[in-house]
């Protein structure tokens, strides 16, 4: 169901909107610091000239010249299969050597990445572009001498934070073959489902690592995924196994004969080798990125090679405003589309210093990343609203007491809220640096949304006008334009394909089609690009000045700090533990992590609420998605709401969960369960302390039309 807040009924919708109108304050604007300007690569205001609407889509060969390419293209934008579109058409390329080796004549010495390890007494490790250009190609002879790795084979990595992370992943573009990188917190479970997905025969993972001071082990995770695979039918070959300290071992479990092998003994029969490049058609699968949707299991998002690079490269340079000599420090996890674009493939595609960090970013303490910006001299920083709200709450003067100066920083993930964007603004960037609040999505590849940072000026709260060459627009339900200063929300929508945006989900083109370009597509044989609106699944609101404010998902996708978790995914999880008979998903407002999770479930007859039941659903989570997605709580209850089809209504339970008014339940069959639930809920909240502040009405509009009915 794609519906923006307030859409579930007519009345509501309109007094929701209306709502946001009437409230709706305009924040100041910021201006960007001269002295970044003066140095911006995108500081001339000339440059929107070059990517207006009828320079499409010539204006995106500026990324494109960017890469080293061993063919030039002949068709910039393909549009015949609409819409799967191809960009580069006839175009060859390799992502590993525009990474890697193409930097090696002017900057062999200098470092690609810097890792710093979570132990704080452990030296940072210093990385060359000559060193780089060595470890991926031992590293990419295993794969393929070893492994049997081809061009356009899937090999799935569970990595933690990690230089051979980035290894493994140019090694694998280095061959041609599609990198699959599961986030290193999800569950073995998770993987495996992936594995299954993606058909990877070989799984790249390590020992363990370290997390908030202790470390995990992580080899069990790839046991299980084997495991979970086969229940799938899919058969891993090998688990690589890289040793976080080579020669010791650090998890409990076993390695299986014949299948597990230590990539540290492996290795030196690779020492020194060196493997070509494959040169890759441009529009080659590069990586498939897993992301949660409406409906069932996460979807594999398949990036291409020569957009995907083209785009990611454009983007950092001139929104991440990055400059080879620059120090470039994203806290993202490179198991999320940001760590994929914005620290390895768009960072290293210009040849710039990329920081790796392992761990928690308040671990042993909130002054740790300024200690880190201090030490290694960052200049560049992006993060997350999350980690923002949460190094704001545990150390709001640390970033006073080091001497750290960055020109530039990014949020990304979740929408800002204002007094946060500007702590972040005062404090960490001492008023001296831009930001940049860039709203994309997985499937985007990068940046949609976003200021230009040396020329816009910034607001808090707004991502900004769409990035460069990307022409969106809001649209309501009917499909009609919502004008920017109508104050109304709608669905926000890029009216155009771009080099960047992914080429279809992974085993299932129906979906893709379905889910990004069914909604506002009229006539599904045009060839005309013009007819085919990517829908992003983002309600959203215009400014008169142009600016775009996200207000968050219009899908049944809960933003748990910047993590995406799709309700149903959650609930089929909670349906596995035997009492649980039905189960619903919602979101709570926190004011650390955005959203969380709570989860209402009826129990099988026969059964009575407890604690252990409690926890069985909590640890089926935690098990099929992982810790991230473990709810806050479970409310089992004697009946949920639900309406006359017999669909439960999660905008009542989310907005009791919320302490918010539940709206019209006159649709409900079974109005009476309400004030029950809303009394054992709200008893429990109130004994627990967890009553939430007053909510704005953004917030409020969107508990109170989660999963519309
Ligand atoms: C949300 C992360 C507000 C949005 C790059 C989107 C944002 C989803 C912003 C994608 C932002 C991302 N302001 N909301 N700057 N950036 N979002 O796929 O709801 O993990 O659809 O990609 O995060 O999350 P994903």
């Amino acid at each position: 169901m794609a519906e923006v807040p307030g859409n579930e009924a007519q009345d509501s919708a309109e007094s929701s909107e209306a709502h946001i109108a009437v409230h709706w304050r305009e924040e100041e604007y910021y201006d960007p610091p001269p002295e970044f300007t003066a140095q911006a690569n995108a500081n001339d205001p000339a440059i929107r000239d070059r990517f207006t609407e009828d320079k499409f889509p010539e204006c995106f060969t500026e990324y494109a010249d960017l890469l080293a390419w061993d063919e030039r293209w002949h068709t910039t934008l393909d549009t015949s299969n609409a819409p799967f579109w191809k960009w580069f058409v006839g175009g060859k390329l390799n992502a590993s050597y525009n990474c890697v080796d193409r930097h090696l004549a002017e900057r062999a010495d200098r470092p690609a990445m810097i890792w710093v390890p979570e132990p704080e007494d452990a030296d940072h490790v210093t990385i060359t572009y000559r060193e780089l250009h060595r470890q991926v190609n031992e590293f990419a002879a295993l794969l393929r001498d070893f492994c049997g790795v081809e061009a356009g084979d899937r090999v799935t990595l569970h990595m933690p934070m990690v230089p051979e992370l980035p290894v493994a992943m140019l090694a694998c573009a280095r061959l041609g073959a599609i990198h699959s990188q599961v986030f290193g917190g999800f569950s073995g479970a998770a993987c495996g489902h992936r594995i299954a997905d993606s058909g990877s025969k070989i799984l790249i993972t390590m020992d363990g690592y370290y997390r908030s001071g202790a470390m995990q082990d992580h080899k069990v995770k790839a046991d299980e995924a084997v495991e979970a695979a086969r229940k799938e039918g899919a058969e891993v070959e090998k688990v690589l196994v890289f040793r976080r300290s080579p020669g010791q071992y650090q998890s409990g479990t076993p390695m299986v004969e014949g299948r597990d092998v230590f990539v540290d003994e492996v290795l030196p029969s690779y020492s020194g080798q060196t493997v070509d490049p494959v040169s890759m058609p441009a529009e080659a699968p590069l990586f498939l990125m897993y992301t949660s949707g409406t409906t069932g299991r996460p979807k594999g998002c398949q990036h291409s090679t020569g957009g995907y690079l083209a785009y990611v490269t454009g983007t950092s340079k001139y929104y991440q405003d990055i400059h080879p000599d620059d120090m470039y420090w994203c806290m993202a996890d490179i198991g999320w589309i940001t760590g994929h674009s914005y620290i390895v493939y768009g960072p290293l595609s210009l040849g710039t210093t990329s920081v790796i960090y392992e761990g928690t970013p308040n671990y042993p303490d909130a002054g740790r990343p300024w200690r880190i910006a201090e030490k290694l001299k960052v200049n560049i920083f992006h993060t997350s609203p999350t980690a923002i709200r949460m190094l704001r709450k545990v150390g709001p003067d640390e970033p006073a007491k080091y001497d750290f100066q960055f020109k530039h920083m990014t949020t990304v993930g979740e929408p800002i809220e204002p007094e946060v964007w500007r702590w972040y603004y005062q404090s960490i960037g001492k008023r001296k640096a831009v930001i940049v609040d860039t709203w994309w999505q997985t499937e985007t590849g990068g940046f949609l949304g976003s200021t230009l940072p040396g020329l816009d000026k910034m607001k808090p709260g707004s991502c900004g006008p769409a990035a460069l060459g990307i022409y969106a627009e809001i649209l309501d339900e009917n499909g009609e334009p919502v004008p920017a200063g109508s104050g109304r929300a709608g669905n926000i929508i890029i009216r155009n394909p771009w080099p960047g945006v992914f080429q279809t989900i992974w085993g299932t083109p129906e979906r893709f089609v379905q889910t990004y370009y069914a909604k506002y597509n009229k006539d599904p044989d045009s060839k005309d690009w013009r007819d085919w609106p990517y829908f992003a699944g983002d309600g959203a609101l215009q400014a008169p000045d142009g600016y775009f404010r996200i207000l968050g998902r219009v899908d049944d996708v809960i933003n748990v700090a910047g993590h995406r978790l799709g309700t149903k995914e959650l609930e089929s999880s909670a349906l596995t533990v035997v009492e649980v008979a039905e189960a619903a998903a919602v979101p709570v407002i926190d004011d650390i992590r955005g959203r969380v999770v709570e989860m209402y479930v009826s129990l099988k007859p026969g059964y009575s609420p407890s604690t252990e039941i409690e926890n069985k659903v909590k640890e089926a989570i935690e098990t099929d998605i992982g810790k991230i997605a473990r709810p806050k709580n479970i409310w089992i209850v004697p009946d949920m709401p639900k309406t006359r089809s017999g669909k439960i209504m999660r905008r009542v339970i989310a907005a009791t969960s919320n302490f918010a008014d539940v709206g019209d339940i006159t649709t409900l069959a079974n109005p009476e369960v309400v004030d029950g639930i809303r009394h054992q809920v709200q008893a429990a909240k109130h004994a627990r302390g967890e009553v939430p502040r007053e909510l704005t009405e953004t917030e409020l509009a969107e508990i109170k039309s989660f999963g519309a009915e």
